[in-house]
């Protein structure tokens, strides 16, 4: 099934201008996914229309009643899960068990989205005068964009969604132009779970349906998670319109590796967190920051492991890593990988395109491992959403802290100790929304917040409970049952 349309007021259709882009397989490219709808303002205006007329109906409806729509989109996404997996597998290049996963967490986040419904609690508090009430109430802000990346083109799309629907708002989404498909066959599955027309409008397209997106007057709310430089355009047209909006962005995320550490946990770690996905999550584990005492010991079985690693088409089988996007994240990665070599690390295994046979037609690089990174190198500072690790070697847990700490980002971070005070220390001392100890950086639950500090983020959180306050206008109440007027803050004394 090939979706190339638009989805706007309950109907697929092309975009007004009939342009068109072209989607292909990033490990077959000869796979063509399809020719989706290249939108123009025009259809990005249809879109907020329809989503404004649906908003409402949809914000009247008791929120326990959204939920139960939530839930059949669950149980859809259930049905679905292996062959909308290969399908995101296809178009993305991710192996089919990381889709399954990607599309298992936006079914975990639409059973959590949908139970929390029956909680969207205000607070009740005494009032200052005798015979009256105080509360407060949620309601919703009304049309939310959501602009989102390729590399969780479901899971993430959802985290934003399920609860701004939860809440009563309505959505226009634009997926990334690199996962176009991936994005209609998740409305497809709202359409079919039964969500009423003109909840969910998608609009495909670049950057300048984004664009187009955000500053649309009628849009009251954005949610993003992709570029740190997209991220700030987005927040300077909400700024100066004085919108609401949550944004996502880069990370350089730290492993630190302590003496005390089980070593064999810590390759598999890296594996994971370094290469899953071929690294190109925001919350990749980029740099290993290890003990000077263990790390000739765990680069040599880390080398071993990496090797081990078979990479290509993640639809079949036994494949543990699969391309990256497109020839531009190539070209991106392939020059990180130079400016490495050039700042005097060394390249301890990996580094080049891989060609020959099947390899040619699709992006595959393969798994990168630079030692004797230096914390003012770019490669250490900078985010290059590929499977490059930078091996930063320090002698004592301060040094790793203080290294950890010295980038502009702070999404994810980890580390591996098995002494229990240095952990519960980590904690508060690593600059990152989110820390695991004795895990990679990856990982996300649905019902956990999820979100970064200093460049990565704009204090807002996703997933967990903290995303209804982002989707939620607070209203204050007071009902005065005294029969009399009654003035508040007077000075009686
Ligand atoms: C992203 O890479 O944009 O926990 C976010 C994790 C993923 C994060 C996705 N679910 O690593």
């Amino acid at each position: 099934m090939s979706i190339l349309k638009n989805y706007i007021d309950g109907k697929w259709q092309p975009s007004s201008n009939k342009k068109t882009f072209t989607n292909i397989n990033p490990a077959v490219n000869d796979d063509v996914i399809g020719e989706f709808a290249a939108s123009s303002p025009e259809d990005v205006d249809s879109a907020v229309a329809a989503a404004r007329t649906a908003f409402e109906t949809w914000s009247r409806m008791p929120a326990p009643a959204r939920g139960e729509i939530l839930r059949r989109i669950g149980d859809v996404l259930t049905e679905r899960k292996d062959e909308l997996a290969f399908e995101m597998t296809r178009e993305m290049g991710k192996p089919h068990f990381e889709t399954r996963g990607d599309v298992q967490e936006a079914i975990d986040t639409a059973y959590y989205a949908g139970s929390e419904t029956r909680r969207l609690f205000g607070h009740t508090v005494p009032s200052e005068l005798p015979n009256k009430f105080n509360m407060s109430i949620r309601r919703p802000i009304g049309v939310v964009g959501v602009i989102t990346a390729w590399n969780f083109p479901v899971a993430v799309p959802t985290w934003k969604m399920f609860p701004a629907i939860a809440c009563g708002n309505t959505v226009v989404f634009k997926p990334s132009e690199d996962a176009p498909h991936s994005g209609a066959l998740l409305v497809q599955a709202f359409i079919d779970a039964g969500l009423p027309e003109g909840v969910v409008n998608l609009v495909q397209g670049a950057g300048e349906v984004g664009q187009a997106l955000v500053s649309h007057p009628d849009i009251n709310a954005v949610s993003f998670t992709g570029s740190t430089e997209t991220g700030g355009k987005i927040a300077e047209i909400c700024g100066a319109e004085h919108k609401r909006c949550s944004l996502e962005m880069g990370g350089k995320n730290p492993m630190i590796v302590l003496a005390d550490a089980n070593l064999d946990l810590v390759v598999e770690g890296i594996l994971w967190g370094a290469f899953g996905t071929t690294g190109q999550r925001c919350t990749a584990t980029s740099r290993l920051i290890v003990h000077k005492d263990v790390q000739d010991d765990l680069l040599d079985r880390l080398k071993k492991a990496t090797s081990g690693l078979r990479l290509g088409y993640g639809n079949e089988k036994d494949v543990d890593v699969g391309p990256v996007i497109n020839q531009k994240a190539v070209d991106k990665i392939l020059g990180y990988i130079e400016i490495g070599i050039k700042e005097g690390a060394t390249l301890a295994m990996g580094g080049k395109r891989i060609t020959g046979g099947k390899m040619d037609n699709g992006f595959f690089i393969e798994p990168t491992i630079f030692t004797g990174v230096r914390r003012n190198m770019r490669i250490a500072r900078e985010e290059i959403f590929g499977p490059v690790l930078s091996v930063i070697s320090i002698s004592s847990y301060e040094e790793a802290v203080s290294i950890a700490n010295d980038v502009q980002f702070g999404l994810s971070s980890s580390i591996y100790t098995n002494d229990v005070s240095t952990a519960f220390k980590a904690m508060h001392d690593i600059e990152a929304g989110i820390t695991y100890v004795n895990g990679p950086t990856i990982g996300a639950e649905a019902h956990m917040p999820f979100g970064g500090v200093k460049k990565t983020g704009n204090g807002h959180r996703e997933g967990g409970w903290e995303v209804f306050n982002f989707y939620t206008e607070t209203k204050t109440v007071y009902v005065d049952y005294s029969g009399s007027l009654q003035k508040a803050q007077i000075d009686n004394t």
